[in-house]
């Protein structure tokens, strides 16, 4: 572990090859790097690689820091019911990536379910466990059950989207619970990155660095985005975003939907409270009208 934080300004080898943009991570690709560098990790596990970027920002940490890390990375590479099911090209081009830029480092890439892999990691003790598979809460709560008892006692263990609060999206919840009993920090921009201490005293130098890294990587990660994303509107990336639009617009269809059934029951359940309250306004209005004007 090193003595003090650095702050990584330069970019990545791999910058520009991933066609990334829209990944979550992709804010936090530089806090990747940074603590890779601070813990000098003998074991980095990450659970949920997809494309690569979590996971390519610490190889290119490893191999700019001479460290000797093992870096494993584990996935079905099929995707999931967030992620959605995805094509074998993706994992192809990451195994390009690694050969090209990080072809010297020692690094793994487990085709496996979380739950099957685990067994290969029995006797090893795992320093920076990073936590991004499916995330739901049941899932994002079994991954950790498996995966926390195997990681080493100065670890570290960070979660992903703590703050995304999307229909299904449960590691919020998840995240709320834990923090009661454990010592954490976070980042709260591209959804949120939590950070599990598994030694308080790691924490307690790093606490007071937590408002700073808020201020920098939030900014870094505003910078990135200007500066990388195309131009060019029929790119992949543009393709992939109308995607995502598209599968957002149905999910706010349904819930409208949802919302419309809402109104129409307290509505008529409305009508029905209010039903003897109006008819006894309309008998005193039109007694009164009978007064006034006489029918
Ligand atoms: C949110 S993505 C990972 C994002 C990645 N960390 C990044 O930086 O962009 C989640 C990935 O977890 C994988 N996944 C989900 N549940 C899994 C499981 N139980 N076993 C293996 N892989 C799983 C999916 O295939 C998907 O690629």
């Amino acid at each position: 572990m090193k003595r003090a934080w650095k702050y990584y300004s330069g970019v990545f080898a791999h910058e520009n090859e991933l066609d990334d943009i829209l990944s979550g991570w992709y804010g936090l690709r530089k806090f990747g790097y940074d603590v890779v560098n601070y813990l000098e990790p003998k074991i980095i596990v990450e659970l949920g690689t997809h494309k690569g970027t979590s996971f390519l920002s610490f190889c290119n940490s490893v191999r700019n820091n001479t460290l000797s890390t093992k870096l494993y990375a584990i996935d079905t590479w099929q995707g999931d019911s967030q992620t959605g099911l995805y094509v074998s090209e993706v994992l192809e081009k990451l195994k390009k990536i690694i050969k090209k830029h990080y072809s010297t480092q020692n690094i793994k890439l487990v085709k496996k379910s979380f739950n099957t892999a685990v067994t290969q990691f029995k006797n090893k003790k795992i320093d920076l466990l990073h936590i991004d598979g499916l995330h739901t809460y049941n899932a994002v709560k079994n991954d950790y059950n498996l995966w926390n008892k195997l990681t080493s006692e100065n670890g570290l263990i960070i979660f992903h989207d703590i703050h995304c609060k999307n229909p299904g999206f449960g590691v919020h919840i998840f995240w709320s619970e834990i923090k009661k009993e454990n010592y954490t920090l976070e980042l709260k921009h591209s959804n949120g990155l939590g950070i599990l201490f598994k030694n308080r005293e790691v924490y307690e130098k790093l606490r007071p660095l937590e408002s700073s890294w808020q201020a920098y990587y939030s900014t870094v990660a505003q910078l990135d985005y200007y500066k990388n994303f195309p131009k060019n509107k029929k790119s992949s990336l543009a393709k992939e975003y109308e995607e995502k639009l598209k599968t957002l617009e149905k999910v706010t269809i349904r819930r409208n939907n949802e919302l419309i059934k809402e109104n129409d029951a307290l509505v008529k359940q409305l009508a029905t409270i209010n039903s003897s309250n109006i008819q006894k306004i309309a008998q005193k209005y039109y007694s009164t009208r009978k007064k006034i004007i006489g029918k």
